[in-house]
């Protein structure tokens, strides 16, 4: 089993290894020594790994109750988080009792954001059963819900107890979920290390899924670490979002899930790079190798110019201008900040 810590508040230990969900139980109770467990999933995670997780947490003498509700984007919603409220109340859940969130990002970030607020804040578990929750989104304390005026616009920084992170639970996705959680784990080697991309780029990705995982949190705990909050650093992590969260708009959330978004994001960003001299000669070829290894796209007909029009309407894009993520070499980023015209004549190019 790997460990890696991420040192932020009191901090907190992401485990990883094959199989490791039947051992969730006794895990959880190392950090989590009294209290009761709500186990929050979705229907189809609670198909393959809900008992397992039960019978773990009751061998380990956890006091559990499971809450599922129906997978899918469209329940990441207040609805869905009414549910949980009302579910951890009638079940006497206290500040002392704590969530695990069973599934992938939908799952993390509803249930994560109802420890964030049920009685104003209780503990929680992360276990990601998916790539993206697995390589990105279990790890930071992000969590939030979808709104009418859009995607994760009510939310909070609360970051889980533990995170345990089974790599064998990435065997049930089919090749095209597996490929969407590759896109966020080329990303932190593209923003943050040559060595992890490398070890991509040349290695076998599915028989070393557990060293993979451990370096990629690794990289993600340590720009959590240093900048919680995204005032700084952790807007690196953008790198490939910008345009990847305008093409998932642009496509009503329906064509590109996003990791194939972000993918898309990162491979126009390092071309339009490249040929304005902001990154060396061939990193782009390099990306779009290791993209295309791991069966993630790099181009998309939608026109440039609907995408730029999406692109003011994020939130994460300042009335002072837009901050855009390049790297210009692999392994190594930066935030360029770009007036809206800047970003125009950018994409342009
Ligand atoms: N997924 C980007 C972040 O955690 O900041």
């Amino acid at each position: 089993m790997e460990k890696v810590t991420v040192k932020v508040r009191e901090g907190y230990d992401i485990l990883i290894d094959n199989g490791i969900l039947d051992k969730c139980g006794e895990l959880i109770k190392a950090v989590k020594p009294t209290g009761k467990c709500a186990v929050i999933t979705d229907d189809n995670v609670d198909g393959f790994y809900g008992a397992r997780v039960m019978k773990s947490l009751e061998a380990a003498g956890i006091e559990a109750a499971k809450y599922v509700f129906p997978h899918g984007e469209a329940s990441k919603n207040h609805s869905t988080l009414l549910g949980i409220y009302d579910f951890l109340a009638e079940k006497g859940f206290t500040r002392s009792d704590y969530i695990a969130a069973l599934g992938g990002g939908v799952v993390g970030d509803t249930a994560g954001f109802a420890a964030a607020t049920y009685m104003r804040g209780i503990d929680f578990v992360q276990i990601p059963t998916t790539g993206i929750s697995q390589s990105d989104s279990s790890v930071g304390g992000k969590t939030a819900v979808d709104i009418a005026g859009g995607k994760n616009l009510v939310g909070a920084f609360h970051q889980p107890r533990l995170v345990i992170c089974d790599t064998e639970t990435l065997s049930t996705l089919t090749d095209e979920f597996f490929a969407d959680g590759m896109a966020e784990i080329v990303k932190h080697g593209m923003i943050k290390s040559a060595q992890l991309f490398e070890i991509l780029s040349n290695g076998d990705i599915k028989g070393n899924l557990v060293e993979i995982m451990k370096q990629n949190v690794t990289i993600k705990g340590k720009v959590v670490e240093n900048d919680e909050r995204e005032k700084g650093e952790r807007m690196l992590l953008n790198f490939g979002h910008t345009l990847g969260h305008a093409l998932e708009k642009y496509y009503g959330f329906k064509k590109l899930s996003h990791g194939y978004a972000i993918s898309i994001g990162m491979s126009t960003f390092t071309h339009i790079a490249e040929r304005r001299g902001m990154c060396s000669a061939g990193v782009a070829d390099k990306l779009d190798a290791l993209l295309e290894k791991c069966g993630l796209p790099t181009t998309d007909p939608a026109p440039l110019h609907e995408l730029f029009k999406i692109s003011l309407g994020d939130k994460k894009h300042l009335a002072s201008g837009m901050n855009i993520v390049i790297c210009p070499e692999i392994g190594k980023s930066e935030v360029v900040k770009m007036s809206v015209d800047e970003y125009e004549k950018f994409l342009q190019s």
